[in-house]
């Protein structure tokens, strides 16, 4: 299938680039919106997963709103005609430009990360004579039993705003004229397989929104972040995340009031399994124990092998040969750690060959660097 589509452009481009299926991201979009509107929750895609401008563009048109981490996102999402009345800041370190630039967009909602925060943003909201609309990031600490780098709901993780400091929080909101607190947002983590967490995550956050509610806070927006996995390693068995069963669970388990929105902040759902990785062999190695098949794309254009041990589908998609060898499959790289799988099963390759490792749309190409003066890393769409 993809070997089809890529044949054009192989002959006619240099290696290595991301290689976009806007069909299926299309797809997977539609199937997204028919999912989440049959109970009219709100969803943003995580600028964060992907920033290609390709993709950013596809995405504002079907109308999902925009979760951003840093004001350049923000600038992004506004300059690509995203709705600011569906804009969502978050992170734990936004600078006083980013916030000042936020507020001067009037973004629908910033997600507080901590008390000096609130200070920081009335404090220049103050300045600008408006008043912020804000969101209390909580850290519910849900494991979400996922890889420790992108665990983000445990009490040990910088993220959020702790249950033990609700009640301060409360007694300072009080002195913020230029915060309206408007809503509780959470995120535990991404890459997360099992449903499990998630209905963990909202019986805690039925609880976090009584426990406000009870004070005399009847916030209207419930925001529960993002996080279910893609399948990587059967990307065409399951090219389109089950949404339906996902946006069930929370339908099942959270409690609501009637004046209550939900919002999800989805990005490697959307964007995970429409990007591939599109590298050639510069060299097959065989040693004693190990054959390596050293490739001319490496951890510079996709890190998540070496940063966080992902694994990825990796096809030859070149090679007719019917018998097959272990590979280590690695980049080009001075570093040991840019390896995109240990002791992988291909075809008989050689120099030359195509090698497409899948799933990359998410957390790929926007995390790509110039380590080792590497060239920019292009990108060619299929329509
Ligand atoms: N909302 C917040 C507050 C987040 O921190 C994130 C991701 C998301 C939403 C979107 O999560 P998703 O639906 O994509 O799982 N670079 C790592 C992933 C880092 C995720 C950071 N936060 C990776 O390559 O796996």
């Amino acid at each position: 299938m993809l070997r089809e589509k890529l044949i054009k452009y192989i002959s006619q481009h240099k290696t290595p680039f991301y290689y976009y299926d806007i069909a299926l991201l299309q797809q997977t979009l539609n199937s997204l919106k028919a999912e989440s509107s049959r109970y009219h929750y709100h969803v943003h895609y995580a600028f964060k997963a992907n920033t290609n401008p390709r993709i950013i563009q596809e995405i504002e048109r079907s109308g999902l709103g925009a979760d951003c981490v840093s004001g350049n996102e923000v600038k992004c999402a506004v300059e690509n005609g995203f709705d600011v009345s569906k804009i969502v800041f978050a992170g734990v370190g936004k600078s006083d430009d980013e916030i000042n630039y936020a507020l001067d967009k009037n973004i629908f909602c910033f997600n507080c990360e901590s008390m000096q925060e609130l200070d920081v943003i009335n404090d220049l909201a103050i300045k600008q004579n408006k008043v912020a609309s804000i969101a209390l990031r909580i850290n519910p600490n849900v494991d979400a039993h996922t890889h420790k780098y992108i665990t983000t709901g445990l009490e040990e993780n910088k993220f959020g705003i702790n249950p033990y400091e609700f009640e301060t929080v409360i007694g300072k909101l009080k002195t913020l004229p230029n915060l309206k607190l408007i809503g509780l947002h959470f995120h535990i983590g991404s890459q997360i397989t099992d449903l499990g967490p998630f209905k963990k995550l909202c019986l805690k956050v039925n609880e976090i929104n009584q426990f406000f509610f009870n004070r005399g806070y009847d916030l209207p927006v419930i925001n529960v972040g993002g996080g279910i996995g893609i399948n990587y390693q059967e990307p065409d068995k399951e090219n389109i995340l089950d949404f339906a069963t996902y946006f069930k669970v929370f339908h099942d388990f959270m409690e609501l009031r009637k004046n209550q929105e939900l919002h999800f902040e989805l990005g490697r759902a959307i964007v995970g399994q429409c990007g591939n990785l599109i590298s050639r062999v510069l060299y097959i190695k065989n040693g004693i124990n190990t054959n390596f098949a050293i490739l001319d794309a490496g951890m510079t254009e996709l890190i998540r092998p070496a940063l966080y041990q992902a694994y990825h589908k990796i096809e030859n998609i070149s090679s007719s040969s019917t018998s097959t060898i272990k590979y280590d499959v690695v980049g080009p790289i001075c570093e040991s750690s840019d390896c995109f799988g240990k002791a992988v099963e291909l075809p008989e390759t050689k120099r030359g060959d195509i090698i497409a490792i899948r799933s990359a749309g998410a957390y790929g190409e926007v995390m790509a660097s110039r380590y080792n003066l590497r060239d920019d890393v292009r990108s060619y769409f299929s329509e």
